[in-house]
């Protein structure tokens, strides 16, 4: 390393410090946020450095993250994006690939998920022309079970699409099972749950396809950005092409004639030997991500392993200070599972003699974040209104969600303190209400 950029990365490192004084927690004063990002110097220089080389597109910082990430997630191939909603969008256009020949996903073939849930898990079925079937979930996990998932199978149906609700794994390998005994595509939305565990093996391992976030409040963070991860090499292609303008060629940016055939190849009513650089196979987007991303994606994926830890541990802090609280119900761990929590989830039980509303401005009136469980049941946003789309069973505990289900966070930065103080402050609130 040349002297002055040494001397720049040590400046970064004394700038950090400076821009992140200690400031001590006062109750009801410090914002404690629902999630964020844990941030420290070796990001900050991660970053500088990416643009000191002026790594601006993608290429071999996003390459070995890639490498480096599905090595970590225990899959053989791992796509970069520009967000998670993209890694959704793709995963699912990737089963409507003729490809896929006789399994491939067509117009009016059916999706099972859920109700309650992202607005980006469920929208890549509609604008592939599919049709969403939505089951229910459970209270206490916030997950569908198998038996939903099986009862809404029926002779259109050709791929299930289920999130791993605020971290907490649903029955993983049972789905995937189920999947199999029916020819089903699975794609596990693992966006809120990276290093959460079922049955012994990660979230993310079971599906063909799984996707991740990397959005500020999610595990790990590159301020934008998201990946699609897969074992299956033909499904893998498929995302690549699709992520990468539809092409048929999968030179990385920036190198040409991998395959030595160049201008060797005939496909479509092309000319002989047209530049296979240019030939699309698939009607394709550009959802790639930057170096400048992958480089804070790096240094943020060499301490998951801390974060999860954390998150754990703020979650059964909380989860201890609450126990037995009444008119609340605790969030529970699905059995089997060891989940990295996202948030910390509470519903409000209808008979208590005070509603979400007030509990919620109670808690932002003492500077504690909250959230609701994303977009409760999607059905009765507009934007759903008018759209085809199937039920299977009653909405009941979706509807429930959305008008009493509130989270609080859990995410690495939260200190004993901030987490003490917000379990004393649900505990004040449901003591002078209750
Ligand atoms: C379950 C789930 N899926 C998908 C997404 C979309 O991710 P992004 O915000 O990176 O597009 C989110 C975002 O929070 C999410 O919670």
């Amino acid at each position: 390393m040349s002297d002055r950029r040494a001397l720049l990365l040590d400046e970064v490192r004394k700038f950090h410090q400076d821009a992140q004084p200690n400031q001590p927690f006062i109750p009801g004063v410090t914002e404690i946020w629902p999630s964020g990002a844990l941030l420290d110097a070796e990001d900050r220089v991660a970053l500088v450095e990416a643009a000191l080389d002026m790594r601006i597109a993608a290429g071999p910082l996003a390459r070995r993250f890639e490498s480096e990430f599905a090595r970590k997630m225990h899959r053989r191939k791992a796509h970069l994006t520009n967000s998670g909603s993209s890694a959704n969008l793709l995963a699912v256009s990737a089963l409507t690939s003729d490809l896929l020949e006789d399994r491939q996903l067509r117009p009016g073939d059916e999706v099972v998920t859920v109700a309650a849930g992202f607005p980006t898990t469920v929208n890549p079925i509609l604008q592939n022309g599919l049709v969403p079937v939505f089951v229910d979930i459970d209270l206490g996990t916030y997950n569908t079970s198998v038996e939903r998932v099986a009862a809404a199978i029926g002779p259109k149906t050709r791929a299930i699409i289920l999130a791993h609700t605020l971290g907490n794994p649903y029955p993983a390998r049972e789905m995937a099972e189920l999947a199999d005994a029916h020819d089903l595509f699975f794609v596990e939305d693992n966006c809120d749950a990276v290093g959460s565990t079922y049955d012994g093996a990660l979230t993310g391992t079971f599906g063909d396809l799984s996707t991740v976030s990397f959005y500020p409040a999610h595990h790990l963070t590159m301020g934008e950005g998201g990946c699609v991860l897969t074992s299956n090499l033909a499904l893998a292609r498929i995302v690549e092409s699709l992520r990468d303008w539809g092409r048929d060629c999968w030179c990385p940016p920036g190198e040409s004639n991998t395959c030595l055939k160049r201008f060797k190849y005939q496909l479509g009513t092309l000319p002989q030997g047209y530049d296979h650089k240019y030939i699309y196979s698939h009607v394709g987007y550009n959802l790639k991500a930057t170096d400048l991303q992958a480089a804070l994606g790096l240094t943020q994926l060499a301490k998951l392993d801390e974060f999860t830890a954390l998150r754990r541990r703020n979650w059964r802090r909380l989860r201890e200070r609450l126990d037995g609280v009444p008119h609340l119900l605790l969030p529970e761990a699905t059995p089997n599972s060891e989940p990295s929590w996202f948030g910390f989830v509470i519903t409000v039980d209808p008979a208590a003699p005070f509603t979400r509303s007030e509990l919620v401005a109670f808690l932002e009136d003492r500077r504690i974040g909250t959230r609701q469980l994303f977009a409760g049941n999607l059905t009765r946003h507009p934007a759903y209104l008018n759209q085809h789309y199937r039920v299977v069973g009653e909405l009941t505990n979706s509807d429930i969600v959305t008008e009493q289900t509130l989270w609080v966070g859990v995410y690495p930065a939260l200190t004993d303190e901030m987490i003490d103080y917000v379990g004393a402050s649900i505990l004040d609130f449901v003591a002078a209400r209750g």
